[in-house]
């Protein structure tokens, strides 16, 4: 199994990639509509899927292209086919399965939060298993514990939103536009990140995340300030206070795993802020980092057909089965069950 084509259509990002033996990007497009949500504040499921119907074609002939590939040259489909906008998936699983038929190849459903754990992999071929990563986006705050191509487990999440959700809900609080999180990161580089003391929510000393006091403690805040607090200052202090839990709940992690490496994940792990604070605590405590760099972060196809590549390469297919889950959620373990 040499060259695999990737699709990836979950949210709000059309892309397609070529990617050679699971390692090698050849090319990596990503069409994004954010700019076409960005009127409603947020993805509209009907308007992604129409555009991801436009654009799926245009995106494939762009990828073989880059790569250099000629259709007859791909050996593997992959493609997102959970969890995620049902509507969304379904143009990326139907446009697989017509081209498994096409070109009579194998087509391999892949898990949107098991292709971010490929990103750290693609970015960093030297990184072993196992290792501990956190998937930070729009959608997801999770921490998981990779212990090989096969096995991922959620040793942490959300109780409520994710830590995208709650840059984008309080950046609109603060009148930034969609997406907030790269406005927001922005307009804090020239802000003070002790000015406003935001609320940090611990959870006890478990390796659960919750964001949503803080979006309320945003609100709060928004409506007492009445704009005297520099906004700048504002972003800074709200980004400290996400990256403070998103780095001490990953570290507690590590070390009660006794990980190695950390790797970092999603949209959210292309902050600058947040990297750094993640490079810095690692390297303190003799733990490796990898962050992938910002187009492997954010939502592409290239992290999707790293991942399909072992079950392409021992034979498997879904086959015309394959199907979009708009739902499903890789397995929760106690941390204390995997040491
Ligand atoms: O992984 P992704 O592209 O899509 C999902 O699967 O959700 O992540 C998108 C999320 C959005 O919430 C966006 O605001 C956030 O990642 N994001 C950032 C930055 N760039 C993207 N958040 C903070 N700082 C950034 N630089
Ligand atoms: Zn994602």
């Amino acid at each position: 199994m040499n060259r695999v084509i990737g699709l990836e259509t979950s949210c709000d990002e059309t892309s397609a990639a070529v990617v050679a033996r699971g390692a090698t990007v050849l090319s990596n497009v990503v069409a994004s509509q954010a700019h076409l949500h960005a009127r409603w504040g947020g993805v509209v499921p009907e308007v992604a899927s129409r555009m991801h119907v436009e654009r799926m074609l245009p995106v494939i002939v762009e990828a073989l292209e880059r790569a250099e590939t000629k259709a007859s040259d791909i050996e593997g489909i992959a493609v997102t086919n959970r969890p995620g906008l049902v509507g969304a998936l379904v143009v990326g699983v139907a446009c697989a399965k017509a081209l498994a038929l096409a070109w009579k190849v194998p087509v391999v459903g892949v898990h949107h939060l098991v292709g971010h754990l490929y990103a750290a992999r693609l970015a960093c071929p030297a990184l072993s298993d196992p290792f501990l990563c956190l998937v930070v986006s729009g959608g997801h705050t999770e921490l998981i514990w990779v212990q090989d191509a096969d096995r991922a487990y959620v040793v942490g999440r959300t109780k409520d939103d994710a830590a995208g959700e709650c840059f984008d809900k309080s950046a609109r609080l603060l009148g930034l536009p969609y997406p907030g999180g790269p406005a927001l990161e922005r307009l804090a580089s020239g802000g003070d990140p002790g000015a406003v003391r935001f609320p940090r929510a611990w959870l006890g000393d478990t390796l659960d995340f919750s964001f949503s006091g803080l979006k309320t403690a945003v609100a709060r805040f928004v409506a007492e300030d009445r704009g005297q607090t520099p906004l700048p200052d504002v972003a800074a202090s709200l980004q400290q206070a996400i990256i403070d839990v998103l780095v001490q709940k990953t570290l507690l992690a590590a070390e009660r795993l006794s990980a190695r490496a950390v790797a970092l994940g999603g949209g959210v792990a292309a902050n600058s802020a947040l990297k750094r604070a993640m490079q810095v605590a690692c390297e303190e405590r003799g733990i490796a980092c990898v962050v992938p760099p910002a187009e492997l972060c954010t939502d592409n196809a290239a992290m999707i057909a790293a991942a399909a590549w072992h079950r392409l390469e021992r034979g498997e297919s879904d086959g015309m089965e394959l199907d979009a889950l708009a739902t499903e959620y890789l397995p929760a373990v106690a941390w204390e069950a995997l040491r």
